[in-house]
């Protein structure tokens, strides 16, 4: 029954990859994702000069029953991996009975995006809850990061929540995320030695400003122009995934388009994210995993499977797999992944087991 499912993922990463050449290949791939994040508050406590979701005031959150009605819909569609993001999840009273009902609901593995502002005082809580993984955002070095994040001593708050968790449960999985700007780049070395102290992994996000919520940055002062610095910064992450892939590891493919991307290079690619991910905002709307294009439907109308075998559902995702969108940096480490034969074959084969999570029957 397990080699049925690896071998079905395997011709559908097949039959992705030959898309890129004869499009009616799309038509065969069901679309079923398996990881889904839902934006469980608009609000936060942090003032990064990235982001603008800050910026709208207070919202009123969505209410646990509304999202226990989220999680068994999610359940209904087999989603096996679920990511509370916002706004800051953590700002939520009832994280910790969220992480429980969606775990109790849809047996789903949790984790949570976080600016890490709260985590010294809610680790506990939410690692009882049972959390199977953090995300945490760390923009640089002290006074970088401070600067970037808009909030003073976020740095020092980010080490200390790390190290409660520790304390709490030793292996708990944990991933420090920083956003690559013109600020922050060179203390890029520095971030990852911080890291390895730690015990955590890092990894990056590429700059964005076409996500609905990142519209209004401003983004020319925030992008890196040196373009040596740049090539100086991707060559030395190909060293430190040879010597430390604990720490950070990244395919080829992936590490060449952020080096294209950060020189604006526009790097060329087929988005695979509308088959792995659907989102809910914390208006209830329904994206197909791309928080660059309108809604496709609302659950306070509609039910999450009816919206996803809608054909409008079907061609939103086989145009967004074209590019027929505004283009982001989200996801292309998957799409860099399943449309490159040679990386398909080196990353993505040996660890089939893991990807039968993403392309799924
Ligand atoms: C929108 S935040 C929500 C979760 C949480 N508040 C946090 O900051 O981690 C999700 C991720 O987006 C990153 N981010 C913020 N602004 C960005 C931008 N303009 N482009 C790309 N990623 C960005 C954040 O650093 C964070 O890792
Ligand atoms: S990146 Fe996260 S912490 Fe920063 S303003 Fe946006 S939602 Fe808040
Ligand atoms: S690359 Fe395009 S389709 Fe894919 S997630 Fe980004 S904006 Fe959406």
């Amino acid at each position: 029954m397990l080699e049925a499912k690896y071998l079905k993922t395997g011709i559908d990463i097949f039959l992705l990859y030959l898309s890129r050449y004869i499009p009616s290949f799309l038509k065969l791939i069901k679309i079923s994702p398996i990881e889904a994040s839902v934006k469980v508050t608009e609000n936060c406590n942090s003032r990064c000069i990235t982001c603008d979701v800050w910026k709208s005031g207070f919202q009123t959150d969505l209410t646990i029953q509304e999202l226990k009605n989220v999680f068994y819909q999610l359940k209904e569609i087999g989603i096996k991996i679920i990511g509370f993001t916002g706004g800051e999840p953590l700002l939520r009273k009832d994280i910790a009975e969220l992480i429980k009902e969606a775990k109790k609901i849809t047996g789903a593995q949790v984790y949570i995006v976080t600016n890490g502002i709260l985590l010294k005082k809610k680790a506990k809580e939410i690692i009882d809850a049972g959390i199977d993984w953090i995300a945490i955002s760390l923009d640089g070095i002290e006074k970088t990061d401070e600067k970037i994040r808009g909030v003073p001593g976020h740095f020092k708050m980010v080490i200390d929540g790390i190290n409660e968790l520790r304390k709490i449960k030793k292996d708990f999985k944990i991933n420090v995320g920083t956003t690559i700007l013109k600020d922050n780049i060179s203390e890029i070395p520095e971030l990852i030695e911080l890291c390895k102290e730690l015990g955590v992994t890092w990894s990056f996000n590429l700059l964005d400003s076409n996500l609905y919520f990142f519209q209004n940055i401003d983004e020319n002062n925030l992008k890196v122009s040196d373009q040596k610095l740049i090539d100086k910064t991707i060559d030395y992450l190909y060293k430190v995934k040879k010597e430390n892939p604990k720490v950070f590891n990244l395919d080829n493919k992936s590490l060449e388009f952020a080096r294209d991307y950060l020189k604006f290079k526009n790097p060329k690619f087929f988005c695979v994210i509308g088959y792995l991910r659907i989102y809910i905002d914390s208006k209830l709307n329904i994206y197909s995993g791309c928080w660059a294009l309108p809604p496709l439907g609302n659950l306070k109308k509609e039910q999450l499977k009816d919206v996803l075998h809608s054909p409008k559902y079907k061609k939103r995702v086989q145009d967004m797999f074209y590019l027929k969108c505004p283009k982001c940096s989200c996801g292309y480490i998957e799409s860099c992944m399943i449309n490159n034969l040679p990386s398909t074959i080196k990353y993505l084969l040996p660890n089939i087991k893991f990807f039968t999570k993403y392309v799924k029957i």
